[in-house]
């Protein structure tokens, strides 16, 4: 993949990763200090990325843009991509609140696919941030797109992904199905370890 504007994209890229090192760090001090005052630690992982340019460009091809700095700017919002992984549903939305209640970030969007699963049987909580990075004088607001998501649900992704890069054209019918059960008895998982969770909770309380 080739980018004329070589200057625009360095710089772009520099941007990007100051903000993807301010959204790792506030996130960190989010979650420390929520430890620390609950005496819980919700979280399993957390893995953050950068897009590299071939898939960001592949992104914009599929969507009908031309490769340009602009565009990746303007209609790649997941640049740079942190995902957080937990044990249980209730972590899930106790994230996303402690996420959503921060000052360090603008909410954009937000996408609850656990209550509202995708077509594919995807389940995640994202949330679609600008980060502000501050260049001297200007600030600039950043897109990063978190997602949120149970060990089970991760789990369920990753098979997910490995498939569509294995049938990238359509994943066979009986694959697709079978993913679809899957996805149905992830969420029986997740409800099942949420209750011994809670019972779990009872027996310290
Ligand atoms: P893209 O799917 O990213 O092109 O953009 P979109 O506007 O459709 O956003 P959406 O919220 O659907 O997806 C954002 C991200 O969620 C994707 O880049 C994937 O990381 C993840 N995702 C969405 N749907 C699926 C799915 O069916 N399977 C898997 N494994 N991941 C998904
Ligand atoms: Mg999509």
């Amino acid at each position: 993949m080739k980018i004329t504007e070589e200057a625009e994209y360095k710089e772009m890229i520099l941007k990007y990763n100051f903000a993807m090192q301010i959204l790792e760090t506030e996130l960190n001090i989010l979650l420390k200090d929520y430890e620390y005052k609950k005496g819980y630690n919700p979280v399993e992982h957390i893995k953050t990325r950068m897009k590299s340019l071939d898939s960001a460009s592949k992104k914009l091809k599929d969507k009908g843009y031309e490769v340009t700095v602009d565009n990746l700017i303007r209609k790649v919002y997941d640049m740079i991509g942190v995902r957080i992984v937990c044990s249980f549903l209730s972590d899930v939305y106790d994230i996303v609140d402690l996420i959503k209640s921060s000052k360090q970030f603008i909410i954009k969007r937000e996408n609850n696919y656990i209550d509202y699963p995708k077509e594919s049987g995807y389940k995640s909580y994202h949330l679609i941030v600008l980060v502000p990075v501050h260049l001297g004088e200007r600030t600039e607001y950043i897109e990063a797109e978190i997602q949120i998501r149970t060990v089970a649900m991760d789990c369920w992704a990753s098979l997910d992904h490995k498939l569509r890069y294995k049938f990238p054209e359509m994943i066979p019918e009986e694959i697709r199905f079978g993913l679809k059960e899957c996805s149905k008895d992830i969420d029986e998982l997740d409800l099942k370890m949420q209750s011994l969770y809670e019972i779990l909770q009872r027996y310290n309380n």
